[in-house]
């Protein structure tokens, strides 16, 4: 592997530690490994001169679309995560902000009224499997209420902006451990001491979140617009056109989401609460969810470490395998939606499997070269603690626990 060291460095100007990352509408959402809005702000700018398309093939809550939006570019995303692409929407969305104060109004008389036993409305409980498992009785009820308001808002917009605050709250009042991507239920004794604040809670996140869109709306001067795909980018992606795209921002997962971060249990009483379907299939249809039997990669990075970890784990190798021929397949139709001289700007993990670290970067770089690319650099920076847990669990069990990776990859390819 030949590296140039001038090419590919350290650079702690891409560490942002003190930076605030929740401006604008950043702060609709928590989500697993979200970007730091201040690293794609800083590639459209060092990227994405005049460009006048951003595409995300992987935009999870939409961090590059919104960072896009404000310099004034339009954003392509595409995410199958459905409670993602909710958040995505909302927070690229402009609302007036005196019609939403409406909004707010009335929910909180309609609060009002309800614990003040002044109006009973004819609630319709949701039900799905499991619910009573993840919910007390109380919560569910309250969640009930909520979610009978915001089916009654006409406006598809301000329905969007109620219903991220709305799952948010969801999770945080759910009997999930907070501190995990993955679903464990709280110990009894947590559960017997949980009473939480639902009403408040939601309250809190539209309180928080309309400032957000304040501000949002105060930096945004242009009509740059957004939309926000469900297709799978390492299948078709024709609904992108080809060679329309200037800029690609992204950072795709570390690896499939059994054995990294997994989005879909993370995002699965939401979806369920929300109404999507196969909410507890998601993880199986991320990158690297379906297991393939391995063959020729057709990149000889890849081929070589799946062997080396098929020395000692054969399926492990199958997951790895998996994964990167996934990655192969949507670096491949990524590169198409590109026009020629545009940029590919990846922000990458390299986990380690079976101790055997997968340079992802390496790979990625490789994989843009196949299709035509141009390597321009390699940022190396640190993961500042908060964005993702020092440890985490990789596996199902309990308990079991591996460090996570502390070092973010930037990889910055041209299409030639
Ligand atoms: C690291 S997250 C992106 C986070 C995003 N940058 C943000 O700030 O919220 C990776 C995303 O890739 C999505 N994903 C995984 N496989 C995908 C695929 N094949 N097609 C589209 N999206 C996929 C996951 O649902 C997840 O939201």
């Amino acid at each position: 592997m030949i590296m140039n060291a001038e090419q590919k460095y350290i650079d702690i100007s891409w560490d942002f530690r003190s930076a605030n990352t929740k401006q604008y509408t950043h702060c609709y959402h928590n989500y697993p490994a979200m970007m730091i809005p201040q690293i794609a702000h800083r590639l459209i700018e060092l990227y994405g001169k005049n460009a006048k398309t951003l595409f995300d093939p992987y935009c999870g809550t939409g961090t590059s679309l919104v960072e896009a939006n404000l310099q004034g570019i339009n954003a392509f995303g595409t995410d199958i995560n459905p409670m993602a692409r909710l958040i995505a929407e909302a927070k690229t969305t402009l609302i007036e902000l005196q019609i939403l104060d409406l909004y707010l109004k009335e929910f909180n008389d309609f609060l009002f009224s309800l614990v003040f036993g002044i109006q009973k409305p004819n609630i319709v409980m949701t039900n799905f499997k499991n619910i009573d498992f993840w919910f007390t009785k109380e919560v569910k009820e309250k969640l009930a209420v909520i979610k009978w308001f915001i089916n009654s808002i006409k406006d598809e917009n301000i329905k969007k902006f109620f219903l991220v605050a709305f799952s948010e709250t969801i999770r945080e009042s759910s009997l999930t451990r907070n501190s995990e991507f993955k679903l464990y239920r709280m110990s009894e004794k947590q559960r017997v001491n949980f009473n939480p604040d639902v009403y408040g809670a939601i309250n809190y996140k539209l309180a928080r979140n309309r400032i957000g869109l304040k501000d949002y709306i105060t930096q945004k001067k242009n009509s740059s617009e957004t939309k926000i795909y469900a297709f799978d980018s390492s299948k078709n992606i024709s609904e992108i056109e080809e060679e329309s795209i200037d800029i690609v921002v992204t950072s795709p997962p570390y690896g499939d989401s059994k054995t990294t971060v997994a989005y879909g249990q993370f995002s699965r009483l939401s979806n369920q609460w929300l109404g999507f379907e196969n909410a507890s299939q998601l993880d199986n249809q991320l990158m690297g969810g379906k297991l393939q039997n391995i063959k020729n990669s057709g990149i000889d990075i890849v081929d070589n470490l799946v062997a080396k970890i098929a020395d000692k784990d054969e399926k492990r190798a199958k997951e790895v395998y998996s994964f990167y021929k996934d990655y192969i397949n949507s670096i491949s139709n990524v590169s198409k939606v590109i026009k020629k001289n545009g940029y590919a700007c990846y922000v990458v993990g390299n986990r380690r499997v079976k101790d055997i670290t997968l340079p992802t970067d390496e790979i990625t770089k490789y994989i843009f070269q196949e299709h035509g690319f141009e390597y321009k650099n390699t940022f190396i920076r640190n993961i500042p603690n908060k964005r993702m847990p020092s440890k985490n669990s990789p596996t199902n069990e309990i308990g079991k626990k591996a460090t996570t990776m502390n070092k973010e990859y930037i990889v910055i390819v041209q299409k030639q």
